[in-house]
């Protein structure tokens, strides 16, 4: 039987997004019907929006969330009804080059492969990140399922679908942070503050965390940062040279996604130190760097997309160190709101109040 429920829409480029009816079909094979139980809204939505993902409107917002299985298709196994997960944007196949070569955290099978939500006029809809959870329910992959520790709270462990998995991850996983390393976050937002907490539990000793608002900063000091800068008031690339004994960090993370913060994250690096980008640029932008530089400076240039994570193997462990006190990932959630109030949310992301909103059901 398909599913009649309230979702988060946007039909075109800038456009408020609009709480509208949408249908959700029963599981077919390889599915599963999840009823969301919370969903943080995240930069990537608001890109969607502003047209800086792609032009295939309307887009069914909302992909950073948990909630419980509801049904799943004949041949599932992995997931089953009354199951706590958080949903996931990587569901690991196993079959693609990217799996076979051992490199699963590159394995796209399931992106933006469910499309068979629509409006009730039959319009389909285009799910953020292949998911879809600004809604009272979603269709997803089995794959995309991820089973937690049912007693962690849904509006914390969903965040850990895209922002915050995606900052834990750039320190933990791509950037390989070690103890005692130095490490420089531009931008602290819901992801950069939590690659600040990444650091943190990997052992940084030193910590600097980049923002142009003071109250990102001062929340990047309550996830761990050593020493913090305002780039309006200081140049970041001195500050992090000046605060690292001359050299520069061991590893510089960029959760912005500017060209001016990259080149900035670029030049406040350690020799052979370890740029992180992120933050996701829009189409239109260009990057200038002398080649010299990045060759005589050596060391590694990488993007992290969702923190090179493997959800089955880093969700549940996460959510297990959250749950025994040591990840404060209740932190990140700034309020909880309704799903018509997505659009103020977006404001107020944009005016730099909050780490995340989530919505709750
Ligand atoms: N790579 C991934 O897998 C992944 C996953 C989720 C989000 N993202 C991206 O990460 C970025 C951050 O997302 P978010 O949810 O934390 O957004 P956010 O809006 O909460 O945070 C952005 C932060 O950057 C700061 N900022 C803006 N301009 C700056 C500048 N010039 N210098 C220093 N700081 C500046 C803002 O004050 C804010 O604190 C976005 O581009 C988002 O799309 C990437
Ligand atoms: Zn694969
Ligand atoms: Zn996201």
């Amino acid at each position: 039987m398909t599913d009649s429920v309230l979702g988060v829409i946007v039909r075109e480029k800038g456009a408020p997004v609009e709480v509208t009816t949408i249908l959700v079909p029963e599981p077919g094979p390889g599915e599963a019907l999840v009823r969301v139980q919370a969903c943080g809204v995240c930069h990537t939505d608001l890109h969607y929006k502003q047209g800086g993902i792609g032009d295939d409107f309307p887009y069914f917002l909302g992909h950073e969330a948990a909630g419980m299985v509801e049904a799943v298709g004949d041949d599932v196994t992995d997931v089953a009804p009354g199951d706590f997960v958080v949903l996931n944007w990587r569901a690991v196949c196993g079959q693609c080059r990217a799996c076979r070569r051992g490199r699963p955290w590159y394995c796209f099978s399931t992106h933006n492969a469910k499309q068979k939500m629509t409006l009730t006029d039959g319009t389909p809809l285009i799910p953020a990140l292949g998911i879809g959870a600004f809604a009272e329910k979603t269709l997803v992959a089995s794959g995309q399922c991820t089973k937690v520790h049912p007693a962690a709270r849904p509006e914390v462990a969903g965040l850990l679908g895209c922002g915050v998995m995606a900052g834990l991850g750039a320190t933990l996983n791509t950037g390989q942070v070690g103890r005692g390393d130095s490490v420089a976050v531009i931008g602290c937002g819901g992801v950069g503050n939590a690659a600040v907490l990444g650091a943190s539990l990997a052992g940084a000793a030193r910590i600097i965390a980049v923002d142009v608002d003071d109250r990102k900063l001062e929340w990047a000091r309550q996830f761990g940062a050593t020493d913090v800068v305002n780039s309006r008031a200081a140049d970041p690339v001195e500050r992090i040279r000046e605060l690292t004994g001359g050299f520069g960090a061991d590893v510089v993370i960029e959760a912005v996604g500017r060209p001016e913060t990259y080149q900035q994250a670029f030049y406040a690096r350690d020799l052979a130190g370890i740029v992180v980008l992120v933050g996701v640029p829009t189409p239109d932008m260009r990057l200038d760097l002398p080649l010299l530089d990045v060759f005589g400076r050596g060391g590694a240039l990488k993007s992290s997309w969702y923190g090179d994570c493997l959800p089955a193997r880093d969700f549940p462990m996460l959510i297990d160190l959250h749950l025994g006190g040591r990840l404060p990932l209740d932190k990140f959630v700034s309020e909880t709101i309704s799903l018509g109030d997505v659009e103020k949310a977006f404001g107020k992301m944009e005016r730099g109040e909050v780490l995340r909103s989530v919505v709750v059901f």
